[in-house]
């Protein structure tokens, strides 16, 4: 069931409220209106552990190391939008969003399972993984394609809290995932508005948005996610031993066993409006309901195989 209050990005209801931006000249705002929320918000005496799924633990460690990292992204754009003053304070303030993400659902983490440390896991993690910091150019190829991969993975993150809240029985992790959705949700108008700005400066046509945005899909199985994978869930386990396929194959499995029709549609509802396409409400019903099937069967089997 999903929440009344949501978002149509957090409830896939419909397609984001973006709709329109490219008709625009002006930037989006950089600043929120209303105060953000902060770890004090959270009604950590509600939590029940007799109410956590071990799944559901294991998905969180993963995602606190990835939000957690977050400052090395805000370096990265820093460079690649080096004479936007703009859009680095927006995206500064971004970061320390996600950053807060992160906190939260280590905090959370360590509450569920007290022999997890998440300032070691996360530890972990930045030793063993780190992007390209000093890059003075988008690995995307273009400020457009930056902005348009930023946006395919906030769709993602959005798509996938809003998932986990709907999964989750424990009452404070589906206020944190609540909150993180509505949050991820925001950071995709916030990237869309820029693209808007970037995609006509670079004429960034619907061809190259698509391979963009397949690229960036396709990265879900790379080192990120496997390598957070072992540093959170498997690392302290006795004879541990990195095998990327192996963690990146278990992370994405359960992370797709999440999702739900709903969540899917509004994952594609929300990467067909960054690519441009218009009038897409049957297209996106055809190919959420498609991809839906595919994440069922991906994770079914795998849950089946051990
Ligand atoms: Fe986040
Ligand atoms: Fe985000």
């Amino acid at each position: 069931m999903l929440h009344a209050s949501d978002t149509p990005e957090t409830s896939g209801a419909s397609a984001p409220a973006t709709a329109g931006a490219h008709h625009t000249e002006s930037r989006p705002p950089t600043g929120r209106a209303a105060r953000h929320w902060h770890l004090d918000d959270i009604d950590w005496g509600a939590f029940r552990g007799s109410a956590v799924d071990p799944r559901l633990l294991a998905a969180v460690k993963t995602a606190a190391v990835v939000e957690a990292n977050s400052a090395d992204y805000v370096r990265y754009l820093d460079n690649v939008f080096v004479d936007d003053p703009a859009f680095r304070a927006a995206a500064a303030r971004w970061g320390e969003e996600e950053a807060q993400h992160g906190a939260a659902l280590g905090r959370w983490a360590e509450l569920a399972d007290p022999e997890f440390d998440f300032a070691a896991a996360l530890a972990r993690f930045r030793a063993g993984y780190r992007i390209p910091l000093d890059a003075s150019e988008s690995v995307r190829g273009s400020r457009a394609g930056e902005l348009l991969a930023r946006c395919v993975v906030e769709s993602g993150t959005c798509s996938y809290y809003s998932a986990l809240r709907d999964r989750a029985e424990e009452p404070v992790l589906r206020d944190i995932c609540h909150r993180i959705a509505q949050d991820e949700a925001q950071h995709y108008r916030l990237f869309h508005g820029h693209l808007a700005h970037y995609a006509r400066e670079a004429g960034l046509g619907a061809w190259a948005r698509l391979r963009i945005a397949l690229g960036r899909v396709g990265e879900t199985d790379d080192d990120e996610l496997a390598y957070a994978w072992f540093s959170a869930v498997e690392a302290t386990r006795p004879g541990a031993r990195y095998e990327r396929a192996r963690c990146a194959a278990l992370y994405q499995r359960l992370a797709m066993s999440m999702y739900g029709l709903a969540h899917v549609r509004s994952l594609v509802s929300m990467i067909a409006l960054a690519l441009g396409l218009r009038g897409t409400a049957r297209l996106v019903r055809v190919v959420g309901w498609v991809g839906w099937q595919w994440l069922r069967l991906r994770s079914s089997a795998s849950f089946a195989g051990g």
